[in-house]
């Protein structure tokens, strides 16, 4: 299978950090935060990666990507994101990336420890999401569940959460996910939003959930940010026990 890497946007909520360099390229501990999407993919077998870019910086990560060799990429390649359309409007871009075959999505603010090979090796078709308890849903993708345990709908950012799971910035889908983008409306926040993609395939009957077994966060705040560093930096053997 193919992968995605979308980190377009500005990093607003980063300011003034990002008007430096892109978010996805800001430190998480020892290594810039794309390289943790990157490795995701990597684990579970995805060699052949296509990032998506985007904003006034967006030449940066050709300096630090380069050609993806050095990070045991096969083949990198990258897309351009004109304005800041939102996920689906930057996904759409990777049709012809994909060429007819599923995709495995992951957001480059993304970093988990999780492995999801087994997900990936076995995807038949549809859409697979993950699924990750957190103690502030109403800052994501929120599922809603019936009584089966099954989900009927995702609502984006709910001001009053109907469960304690995140939608996590990590998909994998099959090749109709280009037309559910295509008929796709942008958002109040004006973004073509990948909770809409993911509403279009539970209408299908044909989205598929698991939880994320492993450490994940969203490094998109400061508070997340700054939680993501101490995460890596105390995983590394760089910090005697207590020093952190
Ligand atoms: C996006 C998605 C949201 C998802 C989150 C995961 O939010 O819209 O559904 O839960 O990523 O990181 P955003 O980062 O655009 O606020």
């Amino acid at each position: 299978m193919k992968g995605v890497i979308l980190a377009g946007g500005l990093g607003t909520r980063l300011y003034p950090l990002t008007f430096a360099t892109n978010k996805h390229l800001l430190p998480v501990y020892d290594r810039p935060m794309v390289f943790y999407p990157i490795q995701t993919l990597l684990r579970a077998g995805i060699d052949e990666i296509l990032v998506v870019v985007g904003g006034p910086h967006a030449g940066d990560f050709i300096r630090v990507l380069k050609n993806g060799k050095e990070l045991g990429v096969k083949h990198l390649e990258y897309a351009y994101q004109e304005g800041e359309g939102g996920i689906a409007d930057a996904l759409s871009l990777a049709e012809d990336f994909a060429d007819s075959g599923p995709i495995t999505v992951i957001l480059g603010d993304n970093c988990t420890d999780a492995d999801i090979k087994k997900d990936v090796q076995t995807f038949k078709g549809g859409a697979k999401i993950f699924l990750k308890k957190v103690p502030d849903p109403e800052r994501f993708g929120v599922p809603v569940f019936d009584e089966k345990g099954k989900i009927i709908k995702i609502e984006e950012k709910p001001k009053r959460p109907k469960s304690s799971y995140a939608v996590t910035g990590l998909y994998i889908y099959d090749n109709q996910v280009f037309d559910f983008i295509k008929k796709c409306k942008p958002s109040a926040r004006g973004e073509l939003e990948i909770t809409d993609v993911n509403n279009f395939y539970i209408k299908a009957g044909k989205l598929d959930w698991a939880e994320l077994k492993g450490y994940w966060l969203d490094a998109g705040t400061f508070k997340t940010l700054f939680l993501a560093n101490l995460y890596w930096a105390k995983k590394s053997k760089d910090f005697k026990k207590g020093e952190l």
